[in-house]
């Protein structure tokens, strides 16, 4: 199959926000205890935070990671994390169904992330709280001292504030699931008001109000507008979500699911405007698309075990074994997000540790990289600067989702600072190679480099036992010619190119 793709330096999307590559981790499952923290494991710190997990989350280069929920954060209390460990009580975690000992808190979390080299985005509990825990937190972990909640924090060990940017008012709050779930209405205004109070604190925080947890949800989108009109002055993000699934196991089906994706992205992104014009508002709200992944290898026994299990603790839950047909999956969503980095600023994928997650690891054993941690990791290192429009030209097919999904799926980024020029094709078709003529317009190549992930099998799966089944390798697939470069792009392979 033949592809042309015409890309100019001229003709650009956005310049993209490196958080755009952010992560999230949530009390659920093992992803705090025994994902990053476990206290007499070899690889434990001083701290009993893994060195091991702490070396594959900084090689990920992950600029922001979203805690401590989730849905965990709607029966959160905070204070229970800080003070002295042995008096921190044991709660129910309602969510889960589970016991959270309280050993890791915001404490804790804060230098975890310094150590990984990533900044806080902190969730805060609007489904059983409210205003006032809010405000009390904030206080807490951004006010310097001299009041009760600062001096609190430096009682607590930790003089200076931790200055938290960006603040999520509440988790999924249009969800039936949820702990003290709300209408649009109850809600919008719950979040306007908190913002506002949050806003007298620090006018300069970054506020992610609360969308549609996806967009199947029966009060979709007329929450987004519901909920925007009554916060838009106050906010700076409406955060979305969206999981993958392919329980046909049709994987034609599955890779158009991003097109829902692209979708969902217009859909928000027409009503942030309408509210906008409605407002007469010269104000920008943005996307924080902050949980996507794949879930669906274990979901359904999940749900089943959950519901009946006696409130274990840091119990193996949601630890989906990914395959390389996720990786190509994975390569699409990070495509879309790239794509729409104009309205996208903040992505997370959800999540990072053991949860639905790109690293596993094992009590007392080892840590290692899930399929999808590649593709991830090539985006969120490589996929940075200034996001290009591409004009692609390919045949296409018709899917559930929608019609007309391209063969090829293709986003490219320029470093104009390194000079680079980046590529991440994806082929979806399972027997044809695609052969790309890509036309580069203002950029003169020199050389051309091509990473590949591929397997024979889609099934293919990174173990504990065997670590590397799918990994990226060098290739030879992309050669420069013609008025750009050529490339030739196996069946079912997700590549990354490279010009300088
Ligand atoms: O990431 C797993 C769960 O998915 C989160 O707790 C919730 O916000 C979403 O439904």
């Amino acid at each position: 199959m033949k592809a042309r793709v015409t890309a100019s330096a001229a003709y650009t999307i956005a310049d993209i926000d490196k958080r755009l590559y952010g992560s999230f981790l949530e009390h659920l499952g093992r992803a705090i205890y025994t994902g990053i923290y476990e206290p007499g494991h070899q690889h434990a710190d001083e701290q009993g935070m893994r060195r091991d997990v702490i070396e594959l989350v900084r090689a990920l280069d992950t600029p922001i990671c979203r805690y401590p929920g989730g849905n965990f954060v709607s029966a959160y209390n905070w204070e229970d994390g800080v003070g002295p460990k042995e008096n921190r009580p044991k709660r129910l975690d309602l969510a889960w169904r589970t016991t959270e000992s309280n050993q890791v808190g915001i404490h804790e979390f804060a230098d975890w992330a310094e150590k990984a080299g990533t900044e806080m985005m902190l969730a805060i509990n609007l489904g059983s709280r409210g205003l006032d825990a809010a405000r009390a937190f904030v206080e807490y972990v951004n006010h310097p001292g001299g009041t009760y909640w600062s001096d609190l924090r430096r009682k607590n060990g930790r003089k200076d504030p931790w200055n938290c940017r960006v603040w999520c008012l509440g988790n999924e709050m249009d969800g039936p699931w949820q702990i003290g779930q709300k209408s649009a209405t109850e809600y919008g205004h719950l979040a306007n008001e908190t913002a506002k109070a949050l806003r007298g604190l620090d006018p300069t925080l970054e506020l992610v109000v609360c969308g549609s947890s996806h967009s199947d949800m029966p009060t979709y989108p007329q929450w987004e507008a519901t909920v925007l009109e009554a916060t838009y002055d106050q906010v700076d993000y409406i955060s979305l979500h969206m999981y993958f699934e392919n329980y046909e196991k049709n994987t034609q089906e599955y890779l158009a699911l991003p097109v829902k994706l692209d979708r969902y992205i217009g859909t928000v992104a027409s009503v942030i405007d309408f509210v906008k014009a409605k407002r007469r508002s010269k104000r920008e709200v943005k996307i924080a698309f902050d949980e996507w992944n794949v879930w669906y290898h274990n979901r359904k026994e999940d749900a089943e075990r959950v519901r009946t299990w006696d409130w274990p603790e840091a119990p193996r839950l949601l630890e989906d074994i990914y395959n390389f047909e996720d990786v190509l999956q994975v390569g699409c969503i990070l495509n879309t997000f790239i794509r729409r980095s104009d309205v996208v600023r903040i992505a997370c994928i959800a999540q990072l540790v053991n949860v639905i997650a790109p690293i596993m690891t094992e009590p007392g054993g080892p840590a290692w990289r899930q399929t999808i941690y590649w593709p991830f990791m090539l985006a969120s290192k490589h996929g940075r600067g200034t996001a290009l429009q591409l004009a692609v030209d390919v045949s296409t097919y018709d899917a559930a989702a929608a019609d007309k999904i391209p063969w090829l799926d293709i986003a490219g980024t320029l470093d104009a600072d390194r000079g680079t020029l980046t590529f991440f094709a994806i082929n979806r078709h399972s027997s044809e190679a695609i052969e790309a003529d890509v036309s580069l317009e203002g950029f003169r190549a020199k050389e051309v480099e091509h990473t590949i992930i591929r397997h024979d099998d889609l099934e293919a799966r990174n173990t504990m036992q065997a670590p590397d089944t799918v990994t990226p390798k060098k290739a030879d697939g992309a050669r420069l010619g013609g008025r750009g470069i050529e490339l030739v792009l196996p069946p079912h392979s997700y590549s990354m190119v490279r010009v300088t």
